[in-house]
């Protein structure tokens, strides 16, 4: 047992230029490297953890407290490591522990066989007792604990975020646990959800007549004309722009179509632009919406209302016989043809109608059958609620939504992105999975 008095390396001494430089290499390591995995925002550099790790646990072989066991350990095992010569003196130790240190904080010795050994062994030497635990209870992608783990000690990893969780599960307990054969079967497993998935939601994304394939399909939500003897549909646009690419320039016009005693008609047609001049200014500029038939300015508070009494107006209002009335507009849809390079653009038809109020038929019936049974578990659609407060000043991209008064995480989702959710939660839930009841790891991961 290190005495309690006896210094900790890091408390001395740490090779910070050596470890910054592979911990900013690191960052452009693509292959092998966790943060492949998942993107997370905030990880660590691996480098700077393992090296932070090994200088925290390792006692200082200048101090008199710095126990012999560890230092003879060390004299025995640094010679197996190229550049690291123990000396005879215990500053000549100290060196070397700290070239230990910055050599293998390089993504290259990362994962070096007699580096991993020389550092569990010390580690060991310097814990016999009992395994040292490490305990991160922010643990975000998992650098800290993950390194813990690789250098033999237990580590414990919680996270507030359940993405966090997830990462530092999979990281943590699923990959040492179950090793390379864990990535065939996800692919397996993948690719068998995919099949179903495309065969339950075909009728919901149908193909062209000329085969092309729908790969996006752009909406707008729309609010009417308050402005007296207009009462046109404005679909609320920041830009009329499709596509800016050089050789694909693509942009909306619109048409103002007068339609007897009705309201005016907005229809569109699909152009190519020579200069950002000919493409129009967006219907809407911070939650005010004009209405490019008379010009009138509707005011946020009514783009609000309208929205609201719309649920968000993410989705396409029908009549019983699948007619539009009203709701989300689309305004074009993206598609892939066959044997053709690049993205095409084409306005909506009667067809892409149809696949959405399917969509709302079946999602109906979903819902309804959950309602039926009792609303057992989770719904299967989202329905938590949305906090319209910003939960701190970093928290970005919810209040634009709040803003158009959606008030839950379903209402951010169209019938159809909402069923076919439905179906990659229900066929990922029953896929076969081999590798559910297999025993525990022996590293100790908590988390929320
Ligand atoms: C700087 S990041 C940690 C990065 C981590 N070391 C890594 O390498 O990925 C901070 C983490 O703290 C988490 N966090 C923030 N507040 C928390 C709380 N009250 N409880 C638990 N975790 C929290 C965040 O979700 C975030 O993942
Ligand atoms: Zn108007």
């Amino acid at each position: 047992m290190i005495p309690k008095d006896c210094k900790r390396l890091a408390e001395v001494d740490f090779p910070i230029a050596e470890v910054s430089r592979h911990a900013a290499r690191e960052k452009s390591i693509r292959h092998g490297h966790p943060s492949t995995l998942h993107l997370w925002w905030a990880r660590r550099p691996l480098a700077s953890s393992r090296a932070v790790l090994l200088a925290l646990l390792w006692p200082d072989p200048c101090d008199p407290l710095c126990p012999a066991s560890f230092k003879e350990k060390a004299r025995e095992l640094l010679p197996k490591i190229a550049g690291c010569d123990p000396g005879t003196s215990d500053a000549d130790l100290r060196r070397a522990l700290l070239r230990f240190i910055a050599d293998f904080s390089n993504w290259d010795q990362a994962a070096a066989p007699h580096y991993l050994e020389v550092a569990r062994a010390l580690v060991k030497a310097a814990y016999p007792e009992e395994t040292p635990l490490v305990v991160d209870p922010f643990a975000g992608g998992g650098s800290i604990p993950l390194e813990a783990l690789r250098v033999g000690c237990e580590a414990f990893a919680s996270d507030l975020n359940p993405v966090a969780c997830l990462i530092l599960k999979v990281l943590l307990e699923d990959i040492p646990r179950y090793g390379p054969t864990l990535a065939d079967d996800v692919r397996r497993v993948g690719a068998e959800i995919k099949r179903q998935a495309e065969q339950e939601l075909a009728d919901l994304y149908p193909r062209d007549p000329d085969g092309a394939t729908p790969i996006a399909y752009l909406w707008a939500r729309t609010v009417q004309c308050e402005a007296p003897n207009c009462g046109a549909e404005i679909p609320l646009m920041r830009s009329f722009w499709l596509c800016k690419k050089a050789r694909r320039k693509r942009a909306l016009r619109l048409h103002i179509e007068p339609s007897g005693d009705g309201p005016p008609q907005i229809g569109f047609e699909i152009f190519t632009p020579k200069n950002d001049r000919e493409v129009a200014a967006g219907t809407v500029k911070g939650a005010r919406a004009t209405c490019p038939a008379c010009g009138a300015v509707l005011p946020p508070e009514r783009v609000r209302a309208q929205l609201a009494a719309m649920r968000g107006g993410a989705d396409v209002l029908f009549d019983d016989q699948g007619r539009r009335t009203g709701g989300a507009r689309l305004l074009a849809v993206v598609t892939l043809r066959p044997g053709q390079q690049g993205r095409h653009y084409r306005l909506p038809n009667e067809t892409d109608y149809l696949a959405v109020w399917r969509a709302q038929q079946r999602l109906a019936a979903i819902l309804d059958e959950w309602e039926r049974g009792g609303r057992q578990g989770l719904c299967p659609v989202p329905d938590e609620p949305l906090n319209p407060i910003r939960p701190s000043p970093n928290a970005r991209g919810l209040s634009a939504v709040t803003r158009y008064a959606v008030s839950d995480f379903g209402e951010l989702f169209t019938f159809r992105q909402k069923v076919a959710l439905a179906s990659f939660v229900r066929l990922h839930i029953s896929a076969p999975t081999d590798h559910r009841n297999r025993t525990k790891l022996t590293g100790n991961i908590g988390g929320n």
